[in-house]
């Protein structure tokens, strides 16, 4: 049985990637931030589920959570799949954005990948095998207009894993990244403003998607099942666009 490192494990993509694997014999190590009302029922039914709750902006934190669940599981993961994120919510051009929003943007989602990996990268050596997959998005090509924070952050996490994965050319271990566009989520715990940014946004960005459509949570699960799988041993470093086509 493989074990798997999920982050952001009670947002979207994360609850339903968990979901997939705790029905499909992995033994789970979630994190996730602030609440975690989302697991509740998959750690109810699942024996092999144990769950921290960690701000992944503090080294200390990611260390001790991840020891913990190692200890507790008696496993050490050899997949990581790291969904967190801190959504773009400063909805400025650059010269009137706020610094110290843009900061955070950076710090949750690029600075907290690089801590995730500090952590896990001597575990998975150890064992010489690893599948890592991290989550961008697509505005690491095309950019943000009125979030550079964001795009630059999903820009800087493609480009750690296209970095990280000719360190560990002497290793069964790969890295990639997962950039999708919209995806189809529930969006009503959301802030108004955040849900109006959105709505505006992606009803522009389905109409250039030539496949006529937000991604699905399977659109993801498919290229993340690939990526973890013993089947990739050889692609590592790239980034994949879940984007119906859209460039
Ligand atoms: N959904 C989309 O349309 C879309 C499009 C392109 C790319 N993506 C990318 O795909 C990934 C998954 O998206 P999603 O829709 O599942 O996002 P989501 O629902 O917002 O979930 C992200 C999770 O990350 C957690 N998080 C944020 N800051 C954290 C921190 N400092 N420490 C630990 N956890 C933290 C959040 O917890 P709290 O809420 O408790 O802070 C949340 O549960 C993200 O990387 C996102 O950027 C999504």
């Amino acid at each position: 049985m493989k074990t798997i490192l999920i982050t952001g494990t009670n947002g979207n993509v994360g609850s339903f990637l968990a979901d997939y694997y705790a029905n499909n014999n992995y033994c789970l190590h979630l994190l996730y931030h602030k609440s975690s009302t989302r697991l509740e029922k998959l750690i109810s039914e699942h024996k092999n589920v144990y769950a921290k709750q960690c701000d992944l902006t503090s080294l200390d934190c990611v260390q001790k959570a991840c020891e913990e669940l190692r200890k507790e599981s008696n496993t050490s993961p050899q997949l990581i799949v790291h969904t967190a994120s801190k959504r773009s919510t400063d909805f400025s051009d650059l010269e009137n954005s706020d610094s110290e929003l843009w900061y955070e943007i950076i710090q949750s989602n690029l600075f907290s990948t690089y801590k995730l990996l500090k952590v896990n990268l001597p575990v998975l050596k150890e064992q010489d095998y690893g599948r890592i997959v991290l989550f961008g998005s697509n505005v690491s090509r095309i950019g943000l207009k009125k979030g550079t924070a964001y795009a630059v952050s999903k820009a800087g996490i493609a480009n750690l894993s296209r970095s990280v994965a000719m360190e560990l050319e002497e290793y069964n271990i790969t890295i990639n990244t997962i950039s999708p566009g919209p995806i189809k989520i529930d969006d009503s715990h959301f802030s108004e403003e955040y849900r109006e940014f959105r709505k505006t946004y992606y009803a522009k960005e389905l109409e250039q998607i030539p496949k006529k459509r937000l991604a699905e949570g399977d659109d993801i699960l498919h290229i993340c099942k690939f990526l973890t799988s013993d089947s990739n041993s050889y692609i590592s470093g790239e980034e994949f666009f879940v984007t119906g086509g859209k460039l």
